[in-house]
């Protein structure tokens, strides 16, 4: 693997992104990358999304969304979207891409940041509790929401 890098969400490599794949079974955690999309078109003043690059590679998109006037705690700071392409999965790209979130909430003056998944065998609740967030309650649909302490 070469360096990983960071780069803004732009015309330049949304198609990469929007053609990242999943292993068969994952489709049901995730919403499309093109959804995220169309959510920042809408929330442009809060929505964060980066695409993390491998050499020429996008292999990852990420999304998030910091909002301090959000009125529950979990969407002042709050990742929505992670998606490592299926190929890539397992050598630390999304480790990666979570540490850079870490870092912008930080920069933010955040203290946590929250996600909510579905749990399942083929579900990134390993991931989450792996890289350590932590269960702290659920949603009204029994997702789970997780919070990372920054
Ligand atoms: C969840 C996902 C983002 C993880 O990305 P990844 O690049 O494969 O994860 P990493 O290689 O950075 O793994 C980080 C750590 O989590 C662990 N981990 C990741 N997936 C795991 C799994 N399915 N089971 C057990 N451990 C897992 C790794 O072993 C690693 O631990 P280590 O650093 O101590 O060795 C990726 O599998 C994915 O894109 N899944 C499909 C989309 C999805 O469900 N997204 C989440 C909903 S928004």
């Amino acid at each position: 693997m070469g360096e990983l890098r960071l780069e803004e969400l732009s015309a330049a490599n949304i198609a990469a992104a929007n053609a990242l794949s999943l292993k068969p079974g994952q489709e049901q955690y995730v919403t499309p990358v093109s959804y995220s999309a169309a959510a920042a078109v809408l929330n442009p003043a809060t929505a964060w999304q980066r695409v993390v690059v491998d050499g020429d590679d996008v292999v990852a998109f990420v999304q998030a969304d910091f909002d301090p006037d959000a009125e529950s705690e979990e969407f002042r700071s709050i990742l929505w979207r992670i998606n490592v392409d299926a190929d890539d999965q397992g050598r630390g790209i999304g480790r990666f891409a979570l540490n850079a979130l870490a870092d912008e909430a930080r920069r933010r003056g955040m203290d946590a940041l929250y996600v909510i998944w579905e749990p399942g065998e083929l579900g990134p609740e390993a991931f989450f509790l792996r890289t350590g967030f932590q269960p702290v309650g659920e949603t009204e649909y029994g997702e789970t929401i997780g919070k990372l302490d920054l």
